[in-house]
């Protein structure tokens, strides 16, 4: 009975946030809901695709330096919880918390990811690679579930947001976050922080147009998952992936273009109309520059301690801690 009052909920919360996208006059979907099981499948193919090139800078930052970062982080405390907003399948993380678990044995681990099935998977998986962690799982949006964590635990905190998550926000948008998780932490705790940096805005267009079409469908999959869940009429050929990149701001953006004039359908009698060639803006990927990283540190009230680079100086890991 309380199963099918949550998930009425989270269906009423996905069509009201449907049709507010879709009734703007610059049509929008919130790119958090890609991430249904199908998503998260597309997802990790994304991250295992040739042009992504985050995953891999961002893997070896941690593979290589999770000593040091852990090292770091341990200079002043003896003992942190940590917290991983958007965890997905942790296959990063497990480095730094192996580092951890060095020097730290009491550590509880909260992942915190949107897509129960992650979570469920964590649960499952994580064990085998990392012996002997507390993992207590968190299904939820990042702030209530952060929220949650700080009732659970009163040790100080270490928050991981990495895989460049900041980036599904405008610069604007990054700093209300940064802000809000600056407020549901004490001064010690930390955040390490993933950033995507500006490059050849070729190798940036190309991460988010790859030749398999695997961001083409992640991007449509949203469509199916509308389809599916809100009884909608979409004609997925009907929607052509359209990403562009700004070298100016840093914003790559995704579109769906509506090939034609079209209706679509949302349940038997709500509908869209659709001229040809208009725009639905999916997603957008901030790209940074390190004075734009610093800046949102000193806004937020963090302090940089260190910034961790790959070794084509593509993306960094920022340690921030809280003043
Ligand atoms: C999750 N996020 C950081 C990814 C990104 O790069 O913006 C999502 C993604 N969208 C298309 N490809 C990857």
């Amino acid at each position: 009975m309380q199963l099918t009052t949550v998930s009425e909920n989270i269906t009423t919360k996905f069509y009201k946030d449907v049709m507010k996208g879709l009734q703007s006059s610059s049509k929008y979907l919130e790119s958090k809901y890609f991430y249904d099981d199908h998503g998260d499948d597309l997802f990790q193919q994304i991250m295992h695709c040739d042009e992504y090139y985050l995953t891999d800078c961002e893997m070896e930052i941690l593979k290589n330096q999770s000593a040091d970062i852990a090292s770091t982080i341990f200079a002043s405390e003896k003992s942190y919880d940590i917290i991983e907003l958007g965890a997905g399948d942790c296959s990063k993380s497990v480095y730094l918390l192996r580092q951890v678990l060095k020097r730290n044995k009491n550590v509880t681990f909260f992942p915190v990811d949107i897509s129960k099935h992650v979570i469920d998977l964590i649960k499952e998986e994580l064990p085998k690679k990392v012996r002997n962690l507390n993992i207590q799982g968190l299904n939820g949006e990042y702030m209530e579930m952060l929220k949650k964590a700080n009732q659970l635990s009163i040790k100080r905190k270490l928050v991981l947001f990495m895989g460049s998550n900041i980036g599904n926000m405008n610069y604007k948008q990054s700093i209300a976050f940064c802000k809000e998780v600056r407020s549901s932490l004490k001064p010690g705790d930390c955040l390490l922080i993933g950033f995507d940096l500006k490059k050849d805005p070729k190798i940036i267009l190309d991460a988010y147009n790859d030749k398999q079409g695997i961001t083409r469908e992640f991007n449509l999959n949203l469509l199916k998952r509308i389809n599916r869940e809100l009884n909608a009429d979409f004609s997925i050929e009907k929607f052509s992936h359209f990403p562009v990149y700004n070298p100016e701001n840093g914003e790559c953006k995704s579109y769906l273009i509506s090939n034609c004039k079209q209706r679509v359908f949302i349940g038997d009698t709500e509908f869209i109309n659709f001229d040809a060639y208009e725009t639905i803006d999916m997603e957008i990927s901030t790209k940074y520059s390190i004075e734009q990283i610093n800046h949102i540190a000193g806004k937020c009230d963090f302090e940089t301690i260190e910034h961790f680079y790959d070794s084509k100086q593509w993306f960094v890991d920022a340690l921030w801690k809280c003043v």
